[in-house]
C-alpha cells in the first residue's frame, strides 16, 4: 500500500475497489475463477468465449503480421477499420458516420468508456446516471474522472428501469446518462419506451448519452436498436462497441466510438495519452470481420440463443428461478428457491456442491442497493454447448443437496 498514491486510494475506495483496511482486494471474478481452477468446476463466472472466432478474421490478423502491420497505427485507427465501422453502422442501422472525423478506434470498449468519461466530466458536480447493476469498469471510470455516480436500480425479474425513478435521477447536474444495451449483467434489452425516455431526458437536461453496445449482435427477440437512431439522439450520443463479443476476440481489445466530430475530438485528446494506439495487426482483421456477410451475424445470434436456452433450462431444472435475457452473454438466476439467502456465500459453496461457478449479482451493485440482489447469481452462456451440458448435468445435484 505504501506505493499507492493517496489520490488513487481515495478514488479507488470511492469506487468500492479497496477492502476495509485500504488493501486492494481481488475482484470477485478473480476469486471465482481461482476457485474454478482449484476445484475443477465449470467456470460460468467470467464472460469470455471458450472457442475461437471466425477463421477469416484470424487469418487476416496473421496475414497482417506477416505483411508488416506491426508499428504504431494512426491515432484515430487505420483508414480500413474506420471505413469498415462506418459501413457497418450504415448497413445495420442506417446511421452515417464520417470515417475521418466521427469514428475513433480504441483499446476495447473499456478504454472508449474511460476516455469518454475523462474527457467529459468536469468534477464531482458532474453526475453520471447509470443503470445498476452495472459492468464493474463503470464505477471505476466515473471515480477516475472525478464525477458522481447516480445509480438507477433495475429490479428482478425483468430488469427494465422504473421510468419515474429514471426521471428523478436525471437533473441539470447530469452530464452523462450511461446506457448499456443489451445489458451486462442482467441480459435486459431496454424497451422502446425506455430508450425514448432516456433521449427525452437527455434533451431536457442537456446531457450526453454514452451507450455501451458491445452485445449489439447478440439480441434474441428483435434486431438491436442503437439509441443513436432515435430522433434527437445522434447529436448528443457517444456510441461504443467492440470486436470482442462479436468476433470472440476478447483478448484483442479492439473497440470503437461513433459520435459527432466535436465529441470525438474531445475524447481523442484523452485517448492519445492513455494508450495512444493499439492492435495494429488486429485492426485490419476486425475490418474484415465487420464486412462479413449477414449470415455470419445472424449465425452468432442464433448460436448464442441456443446456448442461452441450454443454460436457462439447466438452471430451471436445478431449482433456480431464471430470468429471461433479451441479449448478451448472461443469464441471471435466483438461488432463493434453493434455500440461499446470500449469493456471495452460495457462489463460494457452489463449486463444492455442484461443480459450477457463477458470480453474485451484488458484485455489480453499489453498497446501498446490494440488498435487492442478495440471492441473484449471474451465469455466462458464452461457452461450448458441451460445456453447458456438462454444467447442466452437474447442477442437477443441487436438487438433492437442497
Ligand atoms: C458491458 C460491457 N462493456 C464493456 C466490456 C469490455 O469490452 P472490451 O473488452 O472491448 O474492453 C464488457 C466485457 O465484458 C462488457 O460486458
Amino acid at each position: 500500500m505504501t506505493n499507492i498514491s493517496g489520490a488513487w486510494r481515495r478514488t479507488a475506495a470511492g469506487a468500492g475497489l479497496l477492502g476495509p483496511e485500504g488493501e486492494v482486494s481481488p475482484t470477485i471474478f478473480a476469486e471465482m475463477s481461482a476457485l474454478a481452477a482449484r476445484t475443477g468446476a465449470v467456470n460460468l463466472g467470467q464472460g469470455f468465449p471458450d472457442e475461437d472466432g471466425p477463421a477469416e478474421v484470424l487469418v487476416a490478423a496473421r496475414r497482417a503480421i506477416a505483411d508488416g502491420a506491426n508499428q504504431y497505427p494512426p491515432g484515430r485507427g487505420i483508414p480500413g477499420l474506420l471505413a469498415a465501422v462506418s459501413e457497418h453502422q450504415s448497413r445495420f442501422y442506417g446511421l452515417g458516420w464520417d470515417p475521418g472525423s466521427e469514428i475513433l478506434v480504441t483499446a476495447g470498449a473499456t478504454e472508449a468508456l474511460a476516455a469518454t468519461l475523462l474527457a467529459l466530466i468536469d468534477g464531482p458536480g458532474d453526475e453520471v446516471v447509470v443503470f445498476e447493476p452495472f459492468y464493474d469498469a463503470y464505477a471505476a471510470a466515473v471515480a477516475l474522472a472525478g464525477g458522481t455516480l447516480v445509480p438507477v436500480p433495475l429490479a428482478w425479474p425483468d430488469f427494465q428501469p422504473d421510468l419515474d425513478a429514471l426521471g428523478d435521477a436525471v437533473t441539470d447536474r447530469t452530464r452523462i446518462i450511461l446506457v448499456n444495451d443489451p445489458h451486462n449483467p442482467t441480459g435486459v434489452v431496454f424497451s422502446a419506451e425506455t430508450r425514448e425516455r432516456i433521449v427525452a431526458l437527455a434533451e431536457r437536461h442537456d446531457a450526453v448519452i454514452v451507450t455501451d453496445e458491445v452485445y449489439e449482435h447478440l439480441t434474441f427477440d428483435a434486431p438491436h436498436v442503437p439509441i443513436a437512431t432515435l430522433p434527437g439522439a445522434r447529436e448528443r450520443t457517444v456510441s461504443i462497441s467492440s470486436a470482442g463479443k462479436t468476433f470472440r476476440t476478447t483478448g484483442w481489445k479492439i473497440g470503437w466510438i461513433t459520435a459527432p466530430a466535436d465529441l470525438v475530438t474531445a475524447i481523442l485528446t484523452v485517448k492519445q495519452f492513455l494508450t495512444f494506439v493499439n492492435g495494429s495487426p488486429f485492426q485490419p482483421a476486425i475490418a474484415a470481420g465487420l464486412r462479413l456477410g449477414d449470415d455470419f451475424f445472424s449465425g452468432i445470434r442464433e448460436d448464442m440463443r441456443r446456448r442461452k436456452d441450454v443454460l436457462g433450462a439447466a438452471l430451471a431444472a436445478a431449482g433456480f428461478a431464471v430470468s429471461r435475457p433479451g441479449g448478451g452473454y448472461f443469464t441471471v438466476a435466483d438461488a432463493a428457491p434453493l434455500g440461499a439467502d446470500d449469493a456471495v456465500r452460495f457462489c463460494r459453496e457452489l463449486p463444492d456442491r455442484a461443480g459450477v461457478v457463477g458470480v453474485p449479482l451484488t458484485a455489480f451493485a453499489t453498497e446501498p442497493h446490494r440488498g435487492a440482489y442478495a440471492t441473484l447469481v449471474r451465469f455466462a452462456a458464452c461457452k461450448r454447448i458441451s460445456v453447458l451440458e456438462d454444467a447442466a448435468a452437474r447442477l442437477q445435484s443441487l436438487g438433492s443437496t437442497r
